[in-house]
C-alpha cells in the first residue's frame, strides 16, 4: 500500500492503473476510520481492482463555530487499517494542496441542500460538494462508497453527479452499529461514558419509529412526536431536528405513502450526532 500526499503523484498512479484496464472505486474520508469506514473499504476491495481511500479534513466543510480543529487527525493508524483492509492507496493531499491562493470555483447543489442539515450548518454541503468534485476529478474512480448515516450529503452527491454528468456510480452503503445501537461515527470518540450511554436514545428513537410504522401509524406527525418525546426524556440530549421526509428528495410529507426516511441530530452534551432510518 502507498500513502500520497501529492495530487499530481496521485493522478500519475490513477492513469497507470487505468492504462492497466483496473477499474477504480474511491473511498472518501476525513480519517479517524472506524469499522463503518472499513466496511465501505471491503465492499470497494470487493466491487473493485484499484482502492483509494482519500484521508482529507476537509476545511470547507465546517462552519467557524465547529469541530475542524479538535477533528481527530489518526493518519498513521488510517493507514495501518487501510493496509490491513488491502487498500492500495491511501491519499492524504495538504489542505494547501487542494485549496490553494486564489482558489474560487465552488460546487452548489440546491434542493436537498435546503432544508436540515443544510440550515443548520450554512456552507456544509457546498464544501463537501466542492471537494468531493475535486476528489473523484483527482481520482477518476468508477466507483465512490459513501455511508447512508450521512443520508442528506448522500443524496447531495447523488443529485451532484447527475446533475454534473459525472461518469461515476455512487454506492451507497449500510449504516454500521455498534452492539448496543449506536450508529458508528467518528465523533463518537468526543463522548463520555455517560454521554456515550445518552447517545444511545437516538438509535432507541428510530427503533420506535420504525415499530410505530410497522404496527400502521403512517402520519409522519404522529411518529415524529413519538420520536421528540422519546429524545425529550433523556436529560443530556437536546434535538437539532426530528424529520420525517420523502426518501428522495427530502421534502417533508404528512402521509407516508411512499418511501420515507426519518433524519435526526440531537446534541448528546457538545457533540452532534445524526442518525436515521429508511421507512418502507
Ligand atoms: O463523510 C465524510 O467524511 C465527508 O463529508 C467527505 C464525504 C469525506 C467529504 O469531506
Amino acid at each position: 500500500m502507498r500513502l500520497i500526499h501529492s495530487i499530481d503523484e496521485m493522478c500519475g498512479i490513477i492513469s497507470g492503473a487505468r492504462h492497466e484496464g483496473k477499474t477504480i472505486g474511491l473511498v472518501p474520508t476525513m480519517g479517524a476510520l472506524h469499522a463503518g469506514h472499513l466496511t465501505l473499504v471491503g465492499r470497494a476491495r470487493q466491487e473493485c481492482d484499484f482502492v483509494v481511500v482519500s484521508v482529507f479534513v476537509n476545511p470547507t466543510q465546517f462552519g467557524p463555530s465547529e469541530d475542524f480543529h479538535k477533528y481527530p487527525r489518526t493518519l498513521e493508524s488510517d493507514s495501518r487499517k487501510c493496509e490491513s483492509g488491502g487498500v492500495d492507496v491511501v491519499f492524504s493531499p495538504s489542505a494547501g494542496d487542494m485549496y490553494p491562493e486564489g482558489f474560487d470555483t465552488w460546487v452548489d447543489v440546491k434542493g436537498p441542500t435546503d432544508v436540515l442539515e443544510g440550515q443548520s450548518r450554512p456552507g456544509h454541503f457546498r464544501g463537501v460538494a466542492t471537494v468531493c468534485a475535486k476528489l473523484f476529478n483527482i481520482v477518476e474512480p468508477d466507483r465512490a462508497y459513501f455511508g447512508t448515516k450521512d443520508y442528506q450529503q448522500l443524496q447531495v452527491i447523488k443529485k451532484m453527479t447527475r446533475d454534473l454528468n459525472m461518469r461515476l456510480e455512487i454506492v451507497p452503503v449500510e449504516i454500521v452499529r455498534e452492539r448496543d445501537g449506536l450508529a458508528m461515527s467518528s465523533r463518537n470518540a468526543y463522548l463520555d461514558s455517560r454521554e456515550r450511554e445518552a447517545a444511545l436514545v437516538l438509535s432507541r428513537s428510530l427503533d420506535l419509529a420504525r415499530q410505530t410504522f410497522a404496527s400502521g401509524e403512517h402520519n409522519a406527525k404522529a411518529i415524529k412526536t413519538r420520536v421528540l418525546n422519546l429524545i425529550a426524556a433523556e436529560p443530556l440530549a437536546r434535538v437539532d431536528y426530528v424529520a420525517v421526509v420523502d426518501a428522495e428528495t427530502l421534502d417533508s410529507i404528512e402521509t407516508i405513502d411512499r418511501p420515507a426516511a426519518v433524519l435526526l441530530a440531537v446534541r448528546i452534551g457538545s457533540t452532534r450526532l445524526i442518525d436515521n432510518t429508511v421507512l418502507d
